[in-house]
């Protein structure tokens, strides 16, 4: 019979085995792989639960003995989970394991000291080879790696409902001065241009505003220093970005993302500009991919792949760590990774997965993701291009640019 390492440690037995302390919590896993994980994310919402639900049932199927303990905290984008977060991990409570951004979104919790370095489990599992190389640069900080990535979300999109615009005569506009000439044709129909919800979908209006506008370099100069944010093509797209913003509903904006979709499913916005989770939420309304739906790349942004990716973490001090080593495992595994994504609407982050699994939205989503001629820049409302810092101080400037439309002060608020 074997003794579970707890009631070794209850006996006193760490010194016997010679373990070291810090290697061993009184909550492992018991010798029969029972135990408990709590993990932390914010994907509680419809188009989302999903997701999480398909990849917990296969971590349940591989570890039938550990319980999952759903931590889940309801917010589009994070918004309201990371306050909760936050407390927390101040706190020194934190869960097993929780959710970040790939990129310099992360700099807070290492510089804090919250994150374990979670490269041995790299090594472990061979992540590196099987990863994109520039998904792990993103995920490395000074040499060090404190996250597994469970999938890659595209930002650059534009929503639309197939028979609003066919009722016009209408095609996805190409850039986003044409996107605006559209407008006028739909409202004599009622129908509003844009659909919006909260800030961040706001500010994620803004960064493909940017895009479209600027290009790829150009937007990804504005995050390393080199596109000048008081310059003239900066200041034209924020001229820009509030007259497609005077087109939408932000004055009576939606409450989440959801809710902004809603606006098009129900013919009474003609677009929405959103994440590919949009995709896993009009599926959850049993609508069908090009017929209830439709996407192209935003305005400007064709073949550019704005990226973002969900990731896991290792929390020092995480009160059931080899459980949630398990759960990381879980997190960069193949069968994770495709149980996970086609419900979730993201394509996987490992290279190596089967790809007959993607259908509708997801077939195109990562056909291009793979393809070698597909430009990537990173997402700045989800974590990749800028530190919590300065993502916060964009927030802040974002909500009073909306209201007194002053590109000039944005501008210098937002250049860090
Ligand atoms: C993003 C996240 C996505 C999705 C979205 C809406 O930040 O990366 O997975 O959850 O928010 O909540």
């Amino acid at each position: 019979m074997g003794y579970s390492r707890r009631s070794l440690l209850a006996a006193g037995g760490l010194a016997l085995l010679g373990l070291p302390a810090c290697s061993v919590t009184g909550d492992e896993l018991a010798d029969d792989g029972s135990g408990k994980v709590e993990v932390f994310s914010w994907w509680a919402g419809p188009g989302e639960k999903e997701g999480l639900e398909a990849l917990v049932a296969d971590f349940r199927q591989r570890n039938p003995g550990i319980e999952f303990d759903n931590a889940a905290v309801a917010g589009g984008a994070g918004t309201v989970a990371r306050t909760v977060l936050a407390t927390r991990l101040e706190n020194d409570d934190p869960p097993d394991s929780y959710q970040v951004h790939a990129g310099l979104e992360l700099d807070n919790d290492i510089g804090a000291g919250y994150l374990e370095d979670v490269r041995y489990l790299y090594d472990q599992q061979r992540w590196r080879d099987r990863l994109p190389k520039g998904l792990v640069e993103a995920l490395t900080f000074d040499g060090r790696i404190y996250s597994v990535p469970v999938n890659i979300h595209r930002a650059n999109l534009l929503w639309y409902n197939p028979a609003v615009l066919a009722a016009q005569n209408l095609t996805p506009a190409g850039s986003w001065s044409q996107f605006l000439t559209q407008a006028a044709a739909l409202q004599a129909e009622g129908v509003l241009l844009l659909s919006i919800g909260p800030t961040w979908t706001q500010k994620h209006l803004l960064e493909c505003v940017l895009l479209g506008e600027l290009g790829a370099d150009g937007y990804t100069g504005l995050w390393n220093g080199a596109t000048d944010w008081a310059g003239a093509p900066v200041q034209q797209a924020l001229t820009l970005f509030i007259k497609v913003l005077e087109q939408s509903d932000v004055v009576a904006a939606a409450g989440d993302w959801q809710p902004a979709l809603d606006k098009v499913v129900a013919g009474a916005a003609a677009y929405n500009v959103m994440g590919d989770w949009a995709d896993a939420y009009l599926r959850t309304k049993g609508l069908v991919f090009q017929q209830g739906y439709s996407v192209v790349a935003s305005p400007g942004s064709a073949r550019v792949y704005d990226f973002l990716s969900d990731s896991f973490t290792l929390p020092r001090g995480a009160p059931h760590r080899r459980a949630a080593e398990q759960w990381l495992i879980e997190c960069g595994s193949v069968s994770g990774q495709d149980a996970f994504n086609p419900q979730k609407g993201s394509v996987p982050a490992r290279l190596d997965t089967d790809k007959s699994k993607y259908t509708g939205y997801l077939a195109q989503a990562i056909a291009e993701w793979t393809d070698s001629s597909t430009r990537v820049v990173g997402s700045l409302t989800h974590g990749v291009v800028a530190g919590t810092v300065r993502s916060a101080a964009i927030d802040a400037a974002l909500t009073l640019f909306v209201q007194d439309k002053d590109t000039v002060k944005f501008a210098a608020a937002a250049a860090g």
